[in-house]
């Protein structure tokens, strides 16, 4: 996200991809490539190396990387710009399980730089399972691939994630990382972060003068986060199943959300700056006891149900789900942030799978007006007060208030306010990677996130993960396919007197 420049070339540079043949390259990272080539964004002299396990030929591989391009690059595909990117890709193979292929990489990678004068910048990319992101760095790291001199080329390390499963194993990784490769060169992927919707909610809360003033406890009532999806698991069974959606959505993509919305303002725009109030308002997320992380949370799981046409099985019905399962499918928490903004202003998150509708927003709800001046409405017959990001499906603001019903007396009634992002700019739609991709080649790790962030993330939902563990099948609700989730997560809030915000 350069900060105000006009976009230039990133520089010449090696882009390593290992897990090519996967499915994370085939849908977004090769289309975002092309995307950028399309946008003219990519290095002058660039080569794209595709790591495969056994040999595979150029041409299959292009072939395959075409596909492809050709079904999700959100441009329109120009066939010479495609073949100009494709003739950069070259099929390399090492297996971090065969030590030695590293060495015989490192050979031919330095040869093909030598050869496209990339000029000895690289980017590894680990579009792998997330088993395979420590060894393969240890390999790298043995052969000198990723060695950077102080002023000789850069070498960058894009990790996928999830990281880690839980605090431990987080910790454990960035360990490992760190004794390979400098911070300043890892960048720790959240495609939220490649949101435009989510990048703007820095924009709306720094560039404007009139939110701050009432950004905190004194106007703001509460905060609600929602991530609802309609696709269930589908074929992702084995990696779900051990995952949940506690694990896959709230110390990653919600609690992005929840840092942009809570953060301090950062005195300036740059990434140390801007990670460390986001690593700091999650640090003071309050880590509750076993008890108050039953009481201030709900999960639940899909039972057998319809979205639109289709029936869904139910979640212990999936393919490599166990039939016995207590994965949650759908997680509410109730958070708490301990410091001076935010003291008893609670954070409300959700994110299911198997939803009627799609839907991700955060609503934050203001205070009620004090007091009834208005006989014909009670205080709590106004609408309320919300400010409302919506990311998904419709990417814009929208602010609700009460108005004035026309007419010789005073009625009111509740009406919105709304910015949407189509109607102001025309921009080309987008994968949501290409800005990420594009800040990883200039270096910019604003939108990536830093280990102490990623750690801070998972001690704050570790009570939870450690008090569902311990109740074990006690207290996971079922609830339809296709409905709004468990009833628990309603009760959040009713309990509280509030209740989540209606589409
Ligand atoms: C991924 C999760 O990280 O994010 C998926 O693993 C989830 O389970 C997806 O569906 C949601 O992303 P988005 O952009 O569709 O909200």
């Amino acid at each position: 996200m350069a900060n105000g420049h006009a976009q230039r070339k990133p520089d010449s540079c090696c882009f390593v991809l290992f897990g090519v043949t996967g499915d994370l390259t085939h849908r977004l990272v090769m289309p975002s490539l092309y995307n950028l080539a399309a946008a003219n964004l990519l290095p002058e002299r660039f080569c794209v190396v595709g790591v495969v396990r056994r040999g595979m030929s150029n041409e299959t591989l292009r072939e395959s990387l075409m596909e492809g391009v050709r079904k999700f690059a959100t441009r329109a595909v120009d066939d010479a710009i495609a073949n100009r990117l494709l003739e950069c890709v070259t099929a390399i193979e090492a297996d971090a399980s065969e030590p030695g292929s590293f060495d015989r990489m490192k050979e031919r990678l330095e040869k093909l730089e030598a050869a496209r004068d990339t000029g000895g910048n690289r980017l590894f990319y680990l579009a792998t399972p997330p088993n395979a992101f420590a060894p393969i760095a240890r390999q790298l790291g043995r052969v000198g691939l990723v060695h950077q001199d102080e002023n000789g080329p850069w070498r960058k390390l894009i990790v996928e994630k999830p990281f880690g499963t839980d605090l431990a194993s987080a910790k454990a990784l960035n360990d490992e990382l760190l004794s390979i490769l400098n911070e300043h060169q890892i960048y720790r992927i959240d495609h939220y972060l490649g949101k435009e919707t989510v990048q703007n909610i820095l924009v709306l809360r720094f560039a404007n003068g009139m939110f701050e003033p009432i950004w905190n406890r004194h106007h703001i009532d509460h905060v609600q986060i929602a991530v609802d999806e309609k696709l269930g698991v589908g074929h992702r069974g084995s990696f779900y199943d051990q995952t949940g959606a506690l694990r896959d959505m709230v110390p990653n993509h919600l609690f992005q959300l929840l840092s942009l919305i809570a953060m301090e303002p950062p005195a300036k725009f740059d990434a140390h700056t801007v990670r460390s109030e986001k690593a700091e308002v999650l640090a003071a997320i309050q880590v509750p006891n076993e008890d108050e992380a039953l009481r201030n949370s709900v999960r639940g799981q899909y039972g057998q149900g319809r979205i639109g046409d289709e029936i869904v099985p139910a979640y212990d019905a999936t393919e490599d789900v166990r039939p016995d399962s207590t994965t949650e499918t759908y997680a509410a928490l109730k958070l708490t942030i301990d410091n001076w903004r935010w003291a008893g202003v609670p954070f409300y998150l959700r994110t299911g799978k198997a939803l009627g509708l799609k839907r991700t927003e955060v609503a934050i709800k203001f205070r009620q007006a004090p007091f009834a001046m208005f006989e014909c409405t009670p205080v709590d017959g106004l609408a309320e007060n919300y400010l409302v990001i919506g990311i998904e499906p419709t990417e814009g603001i929208t602010l609700q208030f009460n108005s004035k019903v026309p007419g010789p007396t005073i009625n009111i009634s509740g009406v919105e306010m709304k910015f949407r992002y189509k109607d102001y700019f025309n921009a080309e739609p987008s994968t949501g990677y290409e800005t990420l991709l594009y800040d990883c080649m200039i270096s910019d790790n604003i939108l990536f996130q830093r280990a102490d962030g990623v750690e801070a993330g998972w001690r704050a939902v570790e009570p939870f993960l450690k008090a569902w563990k311990q109740a074990g099948g006690k207290g996971l609700e079922k609830y339809p396919a296709g409905s709004e989730g468990p009833s628990g997560a309603a009760e959040l809030l009713r309990r509280d007197g509030r209740s989540w915000r209606k589409l």
